[in-house]
């Protein structure tokens, strides 16, 4: 592991006293210092603690332009004992880097995503919540910076982290539009990866469904609009005939979600039986008619567990009642009982944040 310091400059004035924690609009409130580190010259330097500031770059910055620009999603939780830990960080540096290797990009070490975002915590532990359902949102990202306009790999990089601390992302049970005409990825593509470009095509066919009553979008396959994929910000679950289901990875069209694999192996300790498979969504229609699709529920770092209610697939409605989803409920549950601490971390996934 690559052995560096981090400097820290720290901050002359802080914002915390005059944030207001009972009301932490998702995403828009960012903490006193970032993590900066740059890469030059076919190497890393050491990643520096600077107080969260505007960038300033040139007009002709890579990234701007052909989008090499890849980003990360974690928590960390105030645990009952006081104490603070991050939800299988190692897990989103794994993904990171297969992101950066998709995009062109050079790995990040270790060092400066994971003890870099401790170090980052540490310096922030006040600013962690500590109420139900609230936490630290931990965004790590790279983006490329030369300042050329030109179709290439960039020569340079930035890695930052920047925390916001959080409360829910959802209010309400969502209605989902399953989407027939758009699609988010092809086998072959990115899809797999997280990576800006991904979100941006996905605003305008999520804006359409939104304009037609609808919270988010179900991306189906690109080839027959037929095999569910996942929504906007999350992985998708089904409870039909007792078994709990997700759609599988191997297309490499939808985003390996640390939610959705950690709740498979929770799922399957708590006795359930859990099928990683296509899904087709003539299946879903099928089953919400013979009454054997019974739960659906999205999974995610930011939406955690989030219950579907409702999912439009052409002229079919499906309806499903929020207030009778035991799976949904039991998973939602135990994965906070584990990230506060108030339950064995048996599976050893929570990593201390200031260790
Ligand atoms: C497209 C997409 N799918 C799924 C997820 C859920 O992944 P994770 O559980 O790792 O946050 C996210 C959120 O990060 C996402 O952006």
């Amino acid at each position: 592991m690559h052995q560096g310091t981090i400097k820290i400059t720290k901050a002359a004035t802080s914002k915390l006293s005059t944030t207001d924690f009972n009301n932490l609009p998702f995403g828009r409130l960012f903490t006193d210092h970032m993590l900066l580190a740059e890469y030059k010259d076919g190497a890393w330097c050491d990643p520096e603690i600077v107080p969260y500031a505007p960038l300033s770059f040139d007009p002709s910055l890579a990234t701007l332009h052909y989008g090499q620009s890849i980003f990360e999603g974690i928590k960390a939780f105030r645990m009952k004992d006081g104490s603070a830990a991050i939800f299988r960080p190692y897990e989103n540096l794994k993904r990171f880097n297969k992101s950066a290797h998709r995009m062109a990009m050079p790995d990040v070490p270790e060092f400066h995503f994971i003890e870099g975002m401790k170090q980052l915590l540490k310096l922030e532990d006040k600013w962690i919540p500590t109420a139900e359902d609230h936490a630290m949102y931990i965004r790590p990202f790279m983006f490329a910076t030369d300042e050329v306009i030109g179709v290439a790999p960039s020569s340079k990089y930035y890695f930052m982290i920047i925390l916001s601390p959080v409360g829910p992302y959802f209010s309400k049970p969502l209605n989902i539009y399953v989407e027939e005409q758009y699609v988010r990825a092809a086998p072959g593509g990115v899809g797999y990866a997280k990576t800006a470009g991904n979100y941006a095509a996905s605003l305008y066919p999520a804006k359409l469904a939104k304009e037609k009553g609808f919270d988010q979008i179900l991306w189906m396959d690109a080839f027959e609009h037929k095999y569910v994929q996942e929504c906007g910000a999350m992985n998708v679950f089904f409870v039909l005939d007792g078994k709990v289901i997700t759609p599988s990875l191997e297309a490499g069209t939808i985003l390996d979600g640390i939610t959705r694999k950690s709740i498979v192996d929770l799922a399957r300790s708590l006795g359930k039986v859990v099928e990683e498979r296509e899904i087709s969504i003539d299946e879903l229609v099928a089953g919400y008619k013979n009454g054997t699709l019974t739960e659906a529920f999205g999974a995610g770092t930011a939406v955690t567990v989030s219950k579907i209610s409702g999912l439009q697939y052409k002229d079919t409605h499906i309806s499903l009642d929020a207030s009778k989803m035991p799976i949904a409920d039991e998973i939602k549950q135990s994965m906070a009982a584990l990230r506060d601490g108030s339950a064995p971390d048996s599976f050893g996934w929570m990593v201390k944040a200031n260790a």
